[in-house]
């Protein structure tokens, strides 16, 4: 499966913060924000992506990311001239997806704990996969529906009265009918492709899964300045109890194999003096006082 990171748009709720550098390259707390879902999908064993941003803040991606290879994995650039809508990812990165099953994951979405995509990517096989998380403002999103059994019978984009507090997050699985399916779409009323239109496609081919995720899961939304704050302030809550880093993808590629111990230690050792590489370079003196054969366990 490959992995699209969608950071484009004006970012104009965060004016003016955005005013010089976009939405997605924000810091929260100690990382820019793109460093969080680009984890997400290393975490997830995805290892060729495709980032889609403005052609004005596509440089900026490109001189933080780079091609992706001193993380083992490659990381492609495309840009999104307008922002049409969250579906057109797909048809920029067509050549990109080929023949593949894609995820696609929203730049300013944060996610944090439990097992819910590790099961989902795990399982991926083909149709499309998408999450319901519980909030307390289900009309700022997309909203699932449910029937008397459970079972979903639709997906409403930001509805007045929402059916159920079921929030659809910013990450999505699709298997390789999504070029087709994207190509046969109208804009909505506002003018953009759905994602939602695109959900509710594989709905009716009876090929969408929904799956909650628990209580145990955090779902932080960066889009505005307080959400930025909160967002902020609860990475830094883990980071300082547990001692470990939310959103690190050089951590993320060592631990999922895409990098050698070696290379995690270089990676450390080219950055300047900061809690970042004292970080990196914990993790290399902790591997190193263990015995060679509890490394495999620490990688996973
Ligand atoms: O965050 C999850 C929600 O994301 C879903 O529940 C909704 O179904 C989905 O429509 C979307 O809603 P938003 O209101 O958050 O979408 P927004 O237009 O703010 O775009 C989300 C991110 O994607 C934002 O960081 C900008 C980027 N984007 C958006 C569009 C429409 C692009 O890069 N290009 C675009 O054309």
């Amino acid at each position: 499966m490959k992995g699209i990171i969608l950071a484009g748009g004006a970012g104009s709720r965060l004016y003016p913060l955005t005013l010089v550098a976009s939405k997605q390259l924000q810091p929260v707390y100690d990382k820019p924000m793109v460093y969080f879902p680009l984890t997400t999908l290393l975490e997830n064993g995805i290892h060729e992506i495709c980032l889609i941003s403005t052609p004005h803040d596509l440089p900026r991606f490109e001189q933080l990311l780079g091609d992706g290879k001193s993380w083992g994995v490659s990381i492609e650039y495309r840009e999104q001239v307008k922002p049409a809508g969250i579906a057109q990812a797909f048809l920029i990165a067509e050549t990109f997806i080929g023949a593949d099953a894609v995820a696609l994951i929203l730049g300013d979405n944060i996610f944090y704990g439990g097992d819910g995509f590790q099961r989902a990517f795990g399982g991926f096989r083909s149709g499309a996969i998408v999450f319901g998380y519980h909030v307390h403002d289900p009309e700022r999103y997309g909203v699932v529906e449910f029937d008397t059994q459970g079972r979903v019978v639709s997906i409403e984009e930001k509805p007045c009265r929402p059916k159920s507090n079921y929030a659809v997050p910013g990450l999505y699985l699709f298997d390789n009918q999504i070029v087709e399916i994207t190509k046969a779409l109208r804009p909505s009323a506002r003018g953009e492709l759905e994602i939602t239109d695109v959900n509710l496609t594989y709905l009716q081919r009876g090929q969408l899964q929904v799956q909650l995720l628990g209580r145990g899961f955090a779902w932080l939304d960066a889009g505005t300045s307080s959400s930025l704050h909160d967002a902020s302030a609860y990475v830094q809550t883990i980071e300082r109890r547990q001692g470990v880093k939310i959103g690190c993808p050089e951590e993320a590629a060592f631990r999922q194999g895409f990098i050698s111990l070696a290379e995690f230690e270089a990676l450390a050792g080219r950055m300047p003096n900061c809690e970042y590489r004292t970080y990196l370079t914990s993790i290399v003196d902790e591997l190193k006082r263990l015995p060679a054969a509890k490394h495999e366990e620490s990688v996973k």
